[in-house]
């Protein structure tokens, strides 16, 4: 039985209300391949068996399961280079260099998916960055998918995802192999701390953050949410802190204080200089 109409507006209202995402009615075919893996998951025998079951208990643990199904969780080893050499090679040694004696250093993975990002930036502050050493750097990454959340704290890809993105050496470097799969080692994995986090829901307290990474989630949200998020990571955003959006995503239209900076290697916003 495919999906009635009713059921996936439900649905879509659900999804929105659980996550922001906002789904359009031409996403309807997509809604049913990712809830159909579900429905052996839960013993039910369609989709909207699962519409039922929600509309009687929208608590259930069903109902994460449907926001982790939904997500789209693509993501690579140093996703679309230009922001990893813009970091490397603009951001941090300025950031460094302001920073003088005061040897912090926050960066945040604000919609991490499976961990590629902040791992990325973790092997990279490792390898070209010896003067972080004795610094007090922590590395935070957060999802609304608690799938996604588990993936990025247990650091174990299989072997297309290492084959996405990662140099060989890297992966010889920072990965031990254990048959099939190749695990982060410990001492990248223990900078991380990892939490779950709807961005469009109320923010706990955070720490301020001199690099944020938002990329490619805002395209899933309308123009209100995107400003919401967009004004809260101003909030926690460091005084000299640098934010990069994905390559398809701007504030362009949006009411942020935010300041576009054209970088050598990409696009990053700042907080206006006061
Ligand atoms: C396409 S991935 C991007 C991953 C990574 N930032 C990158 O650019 O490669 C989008 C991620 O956003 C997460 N996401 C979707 N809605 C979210 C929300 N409301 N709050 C936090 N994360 C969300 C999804 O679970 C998914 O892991």
């Amino acid at each position: 039985m495919t999906l009635n109409q009713t059921d996936f507006e439900y649905l879509a209202k659900f999804v929105l209300e659980h996550s922001a995402i906002s789904l359009g009615s031409d996403k309807m075919y997509l809604i049913e391949s990712r809830l159909a893996p579900l429905c052996r998951q839960y013993g039910v025998a369609n989709v909207s068996e699962i519409v039922a079951s929600i509309r009687q208990n929208p608590r259930s643990k069903l109902s994460s399961s449907i926001v982790d199904a939904v997500t789209t969780n693509e993501t690579y080893f140093f996703r679309d280079a230009k922001p990893f050499d813009e970091l490397a090679k603009e951001t941090l040694p300025r950031i460094i260099a302001k920073k003088g004696a005061r040897s912090t250093l926050n960066v945040w993975s604000a919609a991490c998916s499976s961990g590629q990002e902040i791992y990325s930036v973790a092997m990279m502050l490792e390898d070209s960055f010896p003067e972080l050493k004795n610094w007090d750097v922590k590395l935070y990454a957060s999802d609304i998918s608690n799938a996604m959340v588990e993936r990025t704290k247990a650091g174990v890809f299989n072997q297309l995802e290492v084959g996405r993105g990662l140099p060989a050496a890297l992966l010889i470097k920072h990965f031990n192999r254990k048959g099939e799969s190749f695990h982060v080692k410990d001492y990248l994995k223990g900078r991380l701390q990892v939490f779950p986090l709807n961005l469009a829901s109320t923010w706990p307290s955070l720490p301020s953050f001199d690099i944020v990474f938002l990329r490619n989630v805002l395209i899933y949200f309308d123009p209100v949410v995107k400003q919401e998020i967009l004004q809260k990571t101003e909030r926690v955003l460091a005084k000299d802190g640098v934010l990069f959006l994905g390559g398809s995503e701007s504030t362009l239209g949006l009411k942020t204080k935010l300041v576009r900076e054209i970088g050598k290697f990409c696009p990053w916003y700042r907080l206006p200089s006061s």
